[in-house]
């Protein structure tokens, strides 16, 4: 069965572990291993919204396994003109062995995976962004153990603060996210988090959520798409900004971490993201290792296969 990768919970918690202990392998190792898994095999970026850091991620990523990167700007191609997203599927399937897409609504991500017959990875929908939490992870896990990491989301319940939610249900870290009225991340997230035993709790103060934090960690104001609502967003959103203060109020030893693009002076000041609790740059990076070990185990890895018999 062709497996894709469209949220966290599509990895098994063991399989989570598995991949990112791959992914310090990768990272270690980079520019001396000879194995080309990806060999011969072609993956396409498709991106229907802008993306630096996914298409570079991915492009240096599929390069560096041996394949070979595809970028396709979504409204240049036929999807643009309203070419159906299921014959977009199947005519990718028989040119392509992977996709990463990038899109708005979830449910695109949805249909394309389930007319594909190659696996589809979530390059960011308006629900989730998977692969930026497997590089999260990554980069918290250099600091700590994830089980018993006290994670403070700030801002909007987002896409980002979804993944968090499923990262929560699957590594054992407790969260806490501070939303204004309105901007709350979606509760049926949040009760499926719940349901699989994770530690999540929504609040609207943010001094509340960095309570003892060992993570820090937010947001734009404005995601892709809601550009119309900038004015309202910045007005509701004036009292979440991540600064040294609130700082001040998580762990002595806490870190802050950003998906990137930021806005300095908006949802994070400029003595935070460029300070020394920073670790944003080496979250950016990390998205290209972790990127390579999921490349890696949706095309069959040894690893991922002995990560899936110990379970
Ligand atoms: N963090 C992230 O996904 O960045 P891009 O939008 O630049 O891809
Ligand atoms: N929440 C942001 C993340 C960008 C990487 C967006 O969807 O625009």
């Amino acid at each position: 069965m062709t497996r894709h990768f469209l949220s966290l919970l599509d990895l098994e918690a063991e399989e989570l572990t598995a991949l990112l202990d791959r992914a310090d392998v990768l990272r270690a190792e980079r520019g001396t291993t000879k194995e080309r898994p990806l060999e011969g095999k072609t993956v396409v970026v498709l991106l229907e919204k802008a993306s630096t850091r996914t298409r570079l991620s991915f492009e240096v990523g599929i390069h560096e396994l041996g394949g070979r990167p595809l970028t396709l700007i979504a409204k240049d191609t036929q999807i643009g003109r309203g070419e159906p997203l299921p014959d977009t599927a199947r005519m990718l399937s028989g040119y392509a062995h992977g996709v990463v897409f990038r899109t708005s609504g979830h449910d695109r991500v949805e249909q394309l995976a389930a007319h594909a017959s190659i696996p589809v990875i979530n390059g960011l929908s308006e629900r989730y962004h998977p692969c930026q939490l497997l590089a999260d992870l990554q980069t918290v896990r250099a600091e700590r153990p994830l089980a018993g990491t006290r994670v403070a989301w700030i801002g909007d319940g987002n896409n980002m603060a979804h993944s968090w939610i499923l990262a929560a249900a699957r590594t054992g870290m407790s969260l806490r996210l501070a939303s204004p009225e309105h901007y709350a991340p979606a509760p049926d997230i949040v009760g499926l988090a719940e349901s699989l035993g994770a530690d999540v709790e929504v609040v609207v103060d943010p001094r509340e959520a960095v309570e003892g934090a060992h993570v820090v960690t937010t947001d734009v104001w404005a995601s892709m798409g809601q550009e119309d609502e900038n004015a309202e967003r910045q007005r509701a959103f004036r009292d979440y900004q991540v600064d040294a203060a609130l700082m001040g109020r998580a762990d002595a030893s806490a870190i802050f971490l950003h998906c990137l693009p930021a806005h300095r002076g908006e949802e994070v000041s400029a003595d935070v993201i460029d300070g020394p609790a920073s670790r944003v740059w080496i979250e950016a990076e990390n998205r290209l290792h972790a990127q390579k070990a999921l490349l890696e185990a949706l095309f069959g890895a040894q690893w991922m296969e002995s990560a899936r018999k110990g379970r």
